[in-house]
């Protein structure tokens, strides 16, 4: 058993969702710690989380919203820091339920070491529930594209419900992922690939939000589109010239 789970999330304007969630991740996991890692929220979000009295539960709170990849990256080095030996990545919005946590973890604690446990809607026992079917081609044309331009395997490379051992994110500087939005996601998938490490598909379901807002927009979706085509391109540049280098 590994010990040691700081589970990392994110917020901006959660402040109807996230005591659901928080409750939820305690009730089914409850040697966890929490770290809400809040952006300034309008409605409070921060606040409420540092008003809690559970020792399990850490606030970060910054200024501004500044997105998914630095709220994950300033959350990773806090967890880092204190020495946690696997650290999660979860939504506040219900998205990811909380009763799929434990199988995530039983994965990361597997002989194989994965250095990612991704929880994945787009593998065998996988699904989304209550999406528009916008949300749908728009996450399932985004993971066929990251897997052609890649050349990588993974099914749900976008995925926000994740558990990364300690020791892999330490072989990643994470000053130099400039990701801001949710190709933080992807960006962290090729990062890991790349370094040798085992990424593990574990299925999930996804429930859509029932309160609240989702934040992407289309700036997100642009940012990824133009970061993927461009490691897409710089990988095959760089197998182009481990071809004729043999030569
Ligand atoms: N601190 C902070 N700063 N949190 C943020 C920011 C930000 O700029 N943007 C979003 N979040 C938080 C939200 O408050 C929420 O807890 C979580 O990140 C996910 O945001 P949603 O807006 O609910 O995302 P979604 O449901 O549209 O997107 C889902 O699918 C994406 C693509 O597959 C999520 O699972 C994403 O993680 C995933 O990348
Ligand atoms: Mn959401």
């Amino acid at each position: 058993m590994v010990s040691g789970t700081l589970v990392i999330i994110p917020t901006y304007n959660e402040r109807e969702s996230l005591p659901r969630q928080i409750a939820g991740v305690l009730s089914a996991a409850p040697e966890v710690h929490l770290l809400v890692v809040d952006d300034g929220s309008p409605d409070g979000t921060g606040a409420w989380a540092e008003q809690q009295e559970d020792p399990r539960i850490h606030v970060l709170r910054r200024d501004s919203k500044q997105g998914l990849g630095a709220a994950y990256r300033a959350g990773f080095a806090w967890g880092l820091d204190r020495g946690y030996d696997l650290l999660c990545e979860m939504d506040a919005d219900g998205s990811h339920r909380a009763v799929d946590l434990p199988r995530l973890l039983e994965a990361a604690a597997g002989d194989d070491r994965p250095a990612l446990v991704i929880g994945s809607r787009w593998v065998t026992g996988g699904s989304v529930v209550n999406w528009p079917r916008h949300r749908h081609v728009l996450s399932a044309g985004a993971n066929l594209y990251v897997r052609l331009a890649l050349g990588i395997g993974v099914h749900d490379a976008t995925a926000g419900f994740r558990v990364y051992r300690a020791d892999a994110l330490r072989g990643i500087v994470l000053d130099d992922v400039e990701s801001q939005g949710y190709c933080f996601q992807v960006d962290m998938v090729w990062r890991v690939l790349r370094a040798g490490g085992v990424v593990v598909e574990v299925p999930i379901t996804f429930v859509e939000r029932d309160l609240g807002a989702s934040k992407m927009s289309n700036a997100i979706i642009r940012e990824a589109l133009v970061k993927v085509t461009q490691w897409g391109l710089a990988h095959r540049a760089s197998q182009v010239v481990g071809i004729v280098r043999r030569r």
